[in-house]
């Protein structure tokens, strides 16, 4: 059934106190829970309605009265009661079994112990209770388990009382001062080790802070130790928002759905994002685990502080805390690269999702299945439209926005327009056109031409926004609800290079002198004129400097012209950009002489290779950046050319970029070599900055001069594989052979996983590059590995980490012309939807492009889908996005 944002209504009766009682035995558990309730004032009325899912009913009871039989019904799993006083108690008690909760949402079983998971709607499968974040009650929760087996008894807030009880089991009691949405309940009983420390905020608070993980793993925790605490002391600085409480503790666990949840005071995490250590992380999972730490301690004001109205308004949260957490990670790291790196993660994954069936808006106005809104949309769209109004306002206006919106919605549960009207008022500029962005689905498409007057010494850029309908408004036309759509407001940052590469001072028509170099132009009309006065000679425009904009940009730029932005552009976001612009165009040439049937690799301009040459000469000059250099020597992947193309082509595609690499191995083999020794290092490892740059500098060299086809190169990757001081070395290498069909890739793979077998995170780094690998038959590998002890269906790290990895990244084998990635990807869904309905669905966005293809794929992309849909009891998570699938 579909939801709609127009059909919201106020809860009729509001929670004050929630006391839970949580008894966990095995083979179930039994919740006693006690809530305070009253009518609220401003509803219209009407029967008590709690939800709930896969609950046993024990007993019901009313101001301390047993309800009777004719009091209260089940509608469907809704437990409902037509009379209730203005104020009353409500008793339930229920038996759940969290041993059998595979789908990981709710109260469930993992190796270690008991976890939760109650966003977004979890929180209904571990009692009856009105489960939607406008519901704001204070928790008290008592735990009580076998003290033997699971010492640890952990739930949100302050540490009250605890005991021991009969037959060796135990308790503890928890309260929470902060009242809270349910999606924000944790509650965890197991046996772990731990780690804590001390952070004192800037008032004086003395905040424990504890990481809890898998017993024996305490030596994986000190990165994720350190990332609260300079997460905590960045949101002082930079947002003055302190911690609010006493203790604040991550759990990791092994079995979870996503990345990590913000439960007040007791985050738990994906242990992806909490273990590392030298020899079993790379410097991307270092980088990852900092990011996610801080995403997740942000929350505790965007998101706990003041939450979410209704599922619609999500981004509200995960926007505001992306670009929070966005903007950490270009404060610790290199901001250039980090950068660079959300605008290829949002071409990778957000632009596509835009462009297919699954097109929203960052606030949808409808959906089938809330879980199906996590999305590359919700968050990093999300935050590119923060990142805008950021842009749009200025940094102080910015902060003074964020205050207000603290003062006027603390322990609130808000929607989108409330930000927005802060930020509006702090800032006096009028948003309102703005909020087009939270409405309208699809990637906008700016055309820019420019026109330079040699005489007039004027130089203007015509700008027109294309924003086409998507299948959403399709289908919310259907459903009786247009979407009116308009031009939106975004900012363009610009600036101008003249032929010496040195940025032009720029004076707009009607000013009287030049305002520096680089210029917010906004655009707000569906075309739009800027006219730039005092211009000696045609420049060369570098746009949407650091991608200002999430859109899409056509400017019909020269090879000449990108070539002088990747060596003079100050902005290295657009320096990096053009290099892309450059290598897509001749990468789209290369597939097009494929497709005719050329085997010749002319297509590959000298001009190239030269810029290249000189790129990675750039890193080792003075003030050179090697880790920008890495970025800029790895081409877009074949899916983002994908979207490039009218019919997808992925065998072109592949061959096309093969050939780059190749040719390019080939012709700077005496660079590469010599970058790659020069970048050698004794240092001690460090995941940080310089390092890590050059490291994955090195790292690249040493891909590009694998693919030479020589025993001398190949000995070299062999020799960086056992030598290797740290996985980023292990793993580049590792990645490297995998792709090669030689001896040495078994005997590598081999010694990996004998090495790492009980170490679960490196295993799935093993699953991970077989995945990958665009060797013939890796499709058969696939299934063969779905079969090994290494792999488990129920993990969702093993299917990310093995199926989800071949399904979305490696598409010259997911869209095999005999169609068999598409029949694996449909009998992994098939197999997972009864137990993981959150995982089933993820696997299923995977056929999103299925209509890109050929006929021929199409018709095969299509049996699959047909035959999921044909299924019986499907989820709602995977019979809305195969259904959006097939009717788009
Ligand atoms: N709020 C969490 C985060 O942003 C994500 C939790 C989503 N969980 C889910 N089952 N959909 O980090
Ligand atoms: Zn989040």
């Amino acid at each position: 059934a579909t939801i709609y944002l127009k059909d919201y209504t106020p809860p009729n009766c509001l929670v004050d106190q929630v006391t839970l009682d949580i008894s966990i035995h095995a083979g179930f558990a039994r919740v006693a829970a006690r809530l305070a309730m009253r009518r609220n004032p401003v509803s219209a009325g009407g029967p008590l309605k709690l939800d709930g899912e896969d609950l046993q009913l024990e007993s019901l009871s009313l101001d301390g009265q047993p309800l009777t039989a004719s009091a209260w019904r089940l509608e469907g799993e809704t437990l409902v009661i037509d009379e209730v006083p203005d104020a009353f108690v409500l008793e339930t008690v229920v038996r759940i079994d969290p041993d059998q909760n595979t789908q990981l949402s709710g109260l469930y079983r993992s190796k270690d112990g008991y976890f939760t998971q109650c966003e977004a709607q979890g929180f209904r499968r571990i009692t009856y209770y009105p489960d939607r974040p406008d519901v704001m009650a204070k928790f008290v929760c008592t735990l009580h388990a076998d003290k033997a087996s699971f010492p640890v008894l952990l739930a949100n807030g302050n540490p009250v009382a605890q005991g021991d009880e009969d037959n060796g089991r135990h308790w503890a009691t928890w309260e929470d001062p902060f009242a809270k949405p349910a999606y924000l309940f944790a509650c965890v009983a197991a046996k772990l080790d731990m780690v804590e420390d001390y952070y004192v905020t800037t008032s004086g608070r003395r905040v424990r802070c504890a990481v809890y993980v898998e017993p024996g793993k305490l030596d994986q925790c000190d990165h994720a130790m350190a990332a609260i605490k300079k997460s905590m002391k960045w949101d002082e600085d930079v947002f003055g928002l302190e911690m609010d409480l006493d203790h604040y503790m991550i759990v990791a666990v092994g079995d979870f759905n996503m990345g990590a949840m913000e439960n007040k005071g007791l985050n738990i995490f994906n242990t992806k994002y909490v273990l590392a250590r030298p020899d079993t992380a790379t410097d991307t999972d270092y980088q990852n685990i900092d990011r996610v730490v801080a995403h997740e301690y942000f929350h505790n004001w965007t998101g706990n502080r003041v939450t979410c109205r209704d599922w619609f308004q999500l981004s509200l949260k995960e926007g505001l805390t992306v670009f929070r957490d966005q903007q950490f990670g270009m404060d610790m790291h290199s901001a250039g690269v980090t950068r660079i790196q959300e605008v290829r993660g949002l071409r990778a994954a957000q632009f596509p999702e835009d462009a297919g069936p699954m097109a929203h808006p960052i606030r949808p106005a409808s959906y089938a299945e809330i879980n199906n809104f996590y999305t590359a949309t919700v968050y990093e769209k999300g935050a590119e439209v923060i990142r805008m109004i950021h842009t749009l306002i200025g940094k102080q206006a910015f902060r003074r926005g964020m205050d207000l919106y603290f003062q006027r919605h603390d322990g609130q549960a808000v929607t989108c327009e409330d930000f927005i009207s802060a930020m509006q008022d702090a800032s006096g500029k009028d948003l309102a056109q703005f909020q087009r962005w939270y409405n309208q689905a699809g990637t906008p498409k700016l055309v820019v031409r420019s026109q330079f007057d040699a005489a007039a010494r004027r130089y203007t850029l015509e700008v027109t926004q294309q924003f086409p309908a998507t299948p959403y408004e399709e289908r919310m036309t259907k459903d009786g609800l247009p979407q009116a759509r308009g031009p939106y407001h975004l900012p363009i940052v610009i600036g101008l290079l003249d032929g010496e590469g040195r940025e032009l001072p720029l004076r707009l028509e009607g000013e009287t002198s030049p305002v520096g170099t680089q210029r917010v132009l906004e655009l707000r009309e569906a075309q739009q004129r800027f006219v730039f006065e005092d211009v000696a000679t045609e420049p060369v425009p570098s746009l949407l400097r650091g991608f200002s904009a999430p859109v899409l940009l056509d400017y019909p730029y020269s090879t000449a012209q990108l070539t002088h932005l990747m060596a003079y552009d100050t902005d290295a976001v657009n320096r990096w950009e053009a290099g892309q612009r450059l290598a897509t165009g001749i990468l789209l040439e290369g597939v097009a002489a494929i497709q005719a049937g050329k085997t010749t690799n002319d297509w590959i301009p000298q001009d190239y290779i030269t810029a290249l040459a000189r790129l990675l000469g750039s890193a080792f000059v003075e003030g050179g950046d090697p880790a920008l250099v890495a970025e800029a020597l790895n081409p877009p992947s074949e899916n983002v050319l994908a979207e490039q193309m009218e019919v997808v082509d992925p065998d072109a595609i592949h061959g096309a970029r093969m050939t780059l690499l190749r040719t390019l191995a080939r012709e700077l083999r005496e660079a590469f070599l010599a970058a790659y020794l020069e970048l050698a290092s004794d240092e001690p490892y460090s995941p940080e900055g310089e390092q890590a740059g050059r490291r994955a500098l090195r790292n690249a060299c040493l891909s590009y001069l694998a693919q030479l086809d020589e025993a001398g190169a190949q000995a070299l990757v062999v020799g960086h594989f056992e030598q290797a001081g740290n996985m980023t070395d292990t793993f580049a290498a590792l990645a490297s052979l995998a792709s090669l069909d030689i001896p040495a890739r078994h005997v590598a793979l081999d010694s990996f996983y004998s090495k790492w077998r009980d170490e679960a995170l490196v295993v799935d780094k093993w699953l991970q590059v077989q995945a990958l690998s665009r060797l013939p038959g890796t499709t058969a590998d696939v299934r063969a590995l779905m079969t090994h002890p290494a792999f488990d269906i129920r993990n969702p790290n093993k299917v990310y980490a093995l199926v989800r990895a071949f399904c979305a990244a490696n598409p010259k084998h997911f869209h095999g012309a005999d169609g068999e990635g598409y029949r694996l990807a449909a009998d992994v869904i098939l197999q997972l939807d009864p137990m993981n309905p959150q995982v089933a669905s993820r696997i299923a966005r995977c056929f999103d492009r299925w209509r890109k293809f050929d006929p021929a794929r199409q018709a095969l992309a299509r049996q699959q889908l047909e035959r999921i849909r044909a299924a019986s009891s499907l989820s709602a998570d995977v019979a809305e996005v195969v259904g959006k699938a097939l009717e788009a």
